[in-house]
């Protein structure tokens, strides 16, 4: 076996989906009861068997969003520390960190609760983006190809589901594109940044991080897969796009949104190229995978985990061709959230995230239509509330749980429909440091006190303690 150097990576960031009716047991013992246990909730007739065999159910949460540590035990900076503020040092591999993701993958197995470790979600060592400016650099691949290995080696005992990027999508457009998200580069028409191309360096980056998604899962699967029995995948964001009206134009509009949305990455994957609609409108400005990286990239994932939100109406603008080019106006498409004055759904406090759970069902239907029914995660899924709402109104989130029964409902019709979905998570365990929101959004089903950390199950952690202990009726 090859020894593989330390990796330059400052922060293992690992997402673990755990069994939810586990985490609120666990919180529970910390902290108060929010709702005595004899409740009972409407969970719309679901239970547990209403799911396949050995279905998962869990909640996500990501590292930067909520373990903290920011300049202690030497973690070392991120770009989103940057980002938010100014960080100092740079690093190599934090044993401390280490050390301290073998104590939390051993207490959620000896809990019975089954890790899945995402790789990276969205932050990157600050240390590679001053190294060799980051994910736009081809040098990223074998970085992170090296940082996967250590992985892979160190915690693949015991982990046995993983995932290489949450939402690679997000860190390629709103990285690059419009600049909202680290390391915020854009062309100065899109938006305030001090540097960037928002023409083709969305589209750079994301090549580069399907090259290193396909570079990890090679690795796991020469080096690891055989003798550790794990799987390897991809978390992919997906809004559902639904045509405003029935118009060929409005048609074709959602279509493109749909390709370079979800397409961008899952079609490399599945086909081994781009979708034809964004080769053919981005042209020269879209890298094109050789030969060898063709039949890499291709199958370069045991599953795939879908992250479905919300849903929005998209039409054909009707437009020339734009002044200033970029990756949403390559899209050629426009966003609508109401038709004929009816909202498409309520609207959660994060301004982008509307309550419509058919949009999941056509979401998961598409995925196994258009893409030969692969095996699906639905790995992030919720709603936020205020932060700035009080204890009584935040523990008693009855909009989330109608929202969370919603989107179950039609993902369960989605399976009965024969999507291939085999786990659910539920975004978030815990309420966290929301990107640029920070803490003025809650998704979290347990609230947490951002000044003393206290933590206290709302009423939907109940409800799907419920959901989960619930025979069929
Ligand atoms: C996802 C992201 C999470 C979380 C969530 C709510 O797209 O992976 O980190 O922020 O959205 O906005």
């Amino acid at each position: 076996m090859t020894t593989v150097a330390p990796p330059p990576w400052l922060c293992l960031c690992l997402l673990l989906v755990v069994v939810v009716i586990q985490c609120v047991a666990g919180a529970r013992e910390l902290h108060e009861v929010a709702v005595p246990e004899t409740v009972h909730f409407d969970t719309g007739g679901l239970s547990r068997e209403s799911f396949p065999k050995g279905f998962v159910f869990g909640t996500a949460a990501s590292a930067y969003q909520v373990e903290g540590m920011a300049h202690k035990e030497g973690r070392g900076p991120s770009i989103w520390d940057v980002f938010i503020r100014k960080p100092d040092g740079t690093g190599k591999v934090n044993w401390k960190g280490v050390e301290y993701y073998n104590r939390l993958i051993d207490y959620l197995l000896e809990r019975g609760i089954t890790p899945h470790a995402n790789l990276n979600h969205y932050d990157l060592p600050l240390a590679l983006e001053l190294k060799y400016k980051g994910w736009l650099s081809r040098r990223v691949v074998k970085d992170f190809a090296d940082y996967a290995d250590f992985c892979f080696k160190t915690f693949g005992d015991r982990v046995k589901n993983w995932m290489t990027f949450n939402e690679p999508r997000v860190v390629a457009a709103l990285g690059y594109d419009t600049g909202f998200f680290a390391p915020g580069r854009c062309s100065k028409a899109f938006g305030n940044c001090s540097a960037g191309n928002s023409a083709t360096e969305p589209y750079i980056v994301a090549h580069n991080l399907i090259l290193s998604h396909e570079a990890a899962a090679q690795r796991y699967r020469e080096k690891y897969q055989e003798k550790q029995k794990g799987r390897i995948g991809i978390f992919l964001d997906f809004v559902w796009y639904e045509p405003l009206t029935r118009s060929k134009a409005d048609n074709y509009a959602a279509q493109r949104a749909r390709d370079f949305h979800v397409g961008w990455f899952i079609h490399p994957i599945i086909y081994g190229e781009y979708p034809r609609t964004m080769q053919d409108i981005v042209g020269k400005r879209l890298p094109k995978f050789t030969e060898e990286e063709v039949k890499m990239v291709k199958g370069s994932s045991d599953f795939v985990g879908i992250n479905q939100y919300t849903t929005y109406y998209i039409y054909d603008p009707h437009r020339s061709k734009p002044k200033d080019l970029g990756y949403q106006q390559d899209w050629n498409a426009g966003f609508a959230y109401a038709k004929n004055g009816v909202p498409i759904g309520p609207r959660a406090y994060s301004d982008w995230l509307y309550n419509v759970p058919w949009g999941m069902y056509k979401a998961l239907m598409y995925i196994k239509e258009r893409y030969r029914n692969p095996t699906v995660i639905l790995s992030e899924n919720g709603m936020d509330d205020p932060g700035n709402a009080t204890l009584a109104r935040a523990l008693h989130d009855t909009t989330r749980i109608n929202y969370y029964k919603g989107y179950i409902t039609q993902l369960k019709k989605a399976i009965d429909d024969g999507a291939n979905v085999i786990g659910y998570s539920a975004w978030s365990l815990l309420d966290n440091f929301e990107w640029r929101l920070g803490y003025t959004s809650r998704f979290g089903i347990i609230y947490v006190d951002f000044h003393t950390l206290k933590r206290t199950p709302k009423m939907s952690a109940y409800w799907f303690k419920q959901l989960l202990a619930r025979k069929k009726q």
